[in-house]
């Protein structure tokens, strides 16, 4: 049997996957099973942003294998407890860390978290637990996450959800303002909405929502799993916005495609949890820590910097395209997390891209989403437009100017 077959077979079929079978991965490049080559341009979803198989990631995880692969939480594990530290320094003065393995396990402990510090601090009402969400947003694929998620398409056949989240509409500060009562508790936002096609949050509205957050003494968490960890040209896409977080979730690239999530709290919140609030078998796993710890230390702003530049060129070309092809509607993004809204579906685009060696996928239909790592270069930026342009052409000659 081949393995599309052994897959089809095997699997529960929840995942609707492209033709490439992977046979190897390094750096900004993926190989299948005949010997091709791939420019990747979407890093398993962000999350291979220091590319794949870094050296310095490898030498680092071979060394903590051959120490140990795992510790019990019930223990000290000087790497994890190491890496808690630079967290915590990286983000604010005062903060703390859960460490989990993944993005929805990193939300669901901010909203668990958020829930407690609500029922502490509760209004004359009683305790706290509502949470603003936003329509379009993507949270994780938990039940709470799901809840939390702002598509009616994840939340078929689900129901009845988790009860308590509220959704208002994106980069309107007034939605919000409306949906609070003596039961919100917190927002929680993603400062760049991924899986809902691209749409980086306003400057003004991210600000609007602190200062709503701190006049209703509720919490304001940021969602960064996808837009975190360099993905916009700083560690965090809040720094672009000069506004701090009360929560701030991470995963995916964290450890450069080994399972880590992470939660940073302020000490205004993260003291809400005492023993036996929260926990996680292999959570903060010392095999990731270590990937993490690495990742921290590539990630200087000399690299993040290059990164600015690269997507600056990035973005330079791709408004080219959009003045030759009306097929494209607008360019989004920030940094190296680009969207590229189409008036038509994006999949044959997609399909066209990965038979000529370059790697995107499609988001929302029409939305061509662009995630490289965050080494590519200027020529890799070249070939990869030429591929773009040529599938634009060749496919929709008509819509070309
Ligand atoms: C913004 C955001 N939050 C949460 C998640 C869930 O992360 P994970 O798939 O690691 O559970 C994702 C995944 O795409 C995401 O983009």
């Amino acid at each position: 049997m081949s393995i599309k077959q052994l897959e089809n077979q095997y699997f529960m079929h929840t995942y609707k996957r492209g033709s490439l079978i992977i046979k190897k991965a390094k750096n900004q490049f993926v190989w299948d099973d005949k010997g091709k080559k791939y420019l990747d341009f979407f890093a398993g979803i962000s999350v291979c942003n220091v590319g794949h198989c870094n050296d310095f990631v490898i030498k680092a995880i071979k060394s903590q294998v051959d120490l140990y692969m795992h510790s019990s939480n019930l223990y000290y594990s000087p790497v994890q407890i190491k890496l808690g530290q630079e967290l915590a320094k990286k983000t604010f003065s005062g903060a703390k860390v859960f460490l989990a393995n993944s993005g929805a396990e990193a939300n669901e402990c901010a909203i668990k978290l958020a829930r407690k510090w609500g029922f502490l601090n509760p209004s004359k009402a009683g305790k706290r637990y509502e949470i603003i969400c936003f329509g379009n947003s993507f949270h994780g694929r938990t039940m709470a996450t799901t809840a939390a998620t702002g598509q009616k398409k994840f939340h078929e056949y689900l129901k009845p959800l988790q009860k308590k989240f509220v959704f208002a509409k994106f980069n309107d500060i007034e939605s919000v303002k409306k949906l609070i009562n003596n039961k919100t508790v917190a927002v929680m936002v993603e400062p760049i909405q991924g899986e809902g096609g691209i749409f980086p949050a306003c400057k003004k509205f991210i600000k609007d929502l602190r200062t709503v957050c701190d006049k209703n003494n509720m919490l304001l968490i940021f969602d960064e799993i996808q837009c975190g960890v360099g993905r916009t040209g700083k560690f965090y896409a809040f720094e672009n916005y000069d506004v701090k977080p009360d929560i701030v979730t991470m995963a995916k690239s964290l450890a450069n495609g080994l399972p880590l999530g992470a939660t940073v709290a302020s000490k205004k919140c993260a003291d809400a949890f005492i023993y036996g609030d929260h926990g996680s078998t292999f959570g903060g796993n010392p095999v990731s820590c270590t990937s993490a710890l690495t990742v921290l230390k590539i990630m200087n702003s000399k690299f993040l910097n290059k990164s600015l530049k690269v997507s600056k060129y990035l973005f330079s070309k791709l408004e080219l395209l959009r003045t030759k092809h009306s097929i494209i509607r607008e360019i989004r993004g920030m940094g190296l997390m680009i969207g590229i809204d189409l008036s038509i579906s994006g999949k044959n685009i997609v399909d066209y891209c990965l038979s000529k060696g370059l790697i995107i996928t499609c988001t929302h239909e029409t939305v061509l989403r662009l995630l490289p790592t965050l080494i590519i270069t200027k020529q890799d930026v070249d070939a990869a437009i030429k591929i773009i342009d040529e599938a634009l052409t060749n496919l929709h000659p008509k819509l070309a100017a």
